[in-house]
């Protein structure tokens, strides 16, 4: 065993050989191949089903992508199976894990608890088989970070969800797991990073880090990626004049972060020598112009689509909210901004795009 966990040597480029990524077919799996791509790496896309149409079309077409060097391969494989990805990760200098079955089917919350880590251990475990993976990339989410702080608190990557620091009711801790789905989904998030970081450090050979991403919008690129759980499938709502039915009255800090900044900070985490075994990076609003309560961007979808009549949001009287939003989260991308060198979009530029991406689907 070699011990690298504590250097900088695991820093990946595009001569190292192939990056797979799991979830490749999702909406920010499928940012994670372009952007990988654009740069010129192979790509092993891990799919479920390699003939659905729906789902791999898009991934199949950026081949003919004159703007895009790489190349990208479909490879098959379930995150609910031990081993499924041990050949396709033999030979990988990176592995991405985006996959992830996110529980809106009815799970319990223990299930989607279960289900988030079980899929994590199965990863990891494929990626200590290769022996040739030196990074791996996690995408968590601000889930593993948010928890009960007083308005206008700062997040930043030094919290944990399991803080509770107020201790109020649905507190994150492991004994409400079987309570809450978000307290499931959340715990099983920093339970599984928490992990990796100790499987990578104890393994020695590669390391391990996560990107913990907000509300992520932006720019769809097939049909299969309005998820009707999603934010991006919220903003399509407001642009079809309907209420945003997620929170009480459509209330919401909306802290949003683009698609593509997401996808690019997982490749700059894998090929950055700053980030090491254990870093974190929060992928949210670069600034407080990205975070915006629920009638601000009613204001800015209006203004960047006058062409509709009606946007959608939350209840207002006399043009004013019906009442306060509390507010909350707060945090800001600065971290991967500084480390990986991350820049991003503007939220003009992201609620555009997303906005477009539908009109150009066909959806409005
Ligand atoms: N979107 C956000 O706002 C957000 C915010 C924070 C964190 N995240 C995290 O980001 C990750 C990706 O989210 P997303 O928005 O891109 O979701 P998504 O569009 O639903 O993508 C999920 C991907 O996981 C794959 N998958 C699901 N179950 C699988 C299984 N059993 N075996 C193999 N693959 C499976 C799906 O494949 P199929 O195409 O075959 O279904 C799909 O490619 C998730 O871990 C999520 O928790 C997302």
């Amino acid at each position: 065993m070699t011990e690298t966990s504590n250097t900088s040597s695991t820093a990946i480029s595009r001569s190292d050989g192939p990056v797979a990524v799991t979830g490749a077919s999702g909406y920010i799996g499928s940012w994670i191949v372009h952007d990988l791509m654009g740069q010129g790496y192979n790509v092993r896309a891990c799919v479920r089903d390699a003939r659905n149409p729906d789902k791999v079309d898009h991934l199949l077409a950026m081949n003919d992508n004159t703007d895009l060097p790489g190349h990208v391969e479909l490879f098959v494989g379930d995150l609910f199976k031990p081993g499924s990805y041990d050949e396709t990760f033999n030979g990988c200098c990176a592995v991405i894990h985006a996959g992830a079955s996110v529980g809106y089917n009815k799970e319990t919350p223990q299930q989607v608890y279960d289900g988030c880590f079980t899929e994590v251990r199965h990863v990891i475990t494929s990626v200590i088989r290769s022996g040739t993976v030196k990074r791996f990339v996690f995408t968590s989410s601000f889930a593993a970070v948010g928890h009960p702080r007083p308005a206008g608190y700062v997040f930043t990557e030094k919290d944990w969800c399991g803080d509770n620091i107020e201790g109020y009711r649905g507190a994150w801790t492991e004994e409400n797991i079987p309570k809450n789905r978000d307290i499931a989904y959340a715990m099983a998030k920093a339970n599984a990073e928490r992990m990796i970081y100790k499987m990578a450090e104890q393994d020695g050979r590669f390391q391990a880090m996560a990107i913990l991403p907000l509300h992520v919008i932006g720019p769809l690129m097939c049909a299969n990626h309005d998820q009707g759980w999603s934010w991006q499938n919220c903003i399509r709502f407001m642009l079809q004049g309907k209420g945003y039915k997620k929170s009480k009255g459509g209330r919401m800090l909306w802290n949003n972060v683009d698609v593509r900044d997401v996808a690019k900070a997982h490749r700059l985490c894998a090929e950055s020598g700053k980030a090491r075994n254990g870093s974190r990076y929060i992928l949210s609003a670069s600034d407080p112009s990205g975070e915006l309560f629920t009638w601000e961007l009613q204001n800015k979808l209006q203004t960047l689509f006058p062409e509709i009549q009606e946007i959608g949001g939350e209840h207002m009287d006399n043009g004013k909210p019906a009442e306060e939003t509390y507010d909350s989260p707060r945090a800001y991308c600065s971290l991967a901004r500084q480390e990986l060198g991350l820049t991003t979009y503007s939220i003009d530029e992201t609620i555009k795009a997303t906005g477009d991406s539908y009109i150009r689907l066909g959806f409005l």
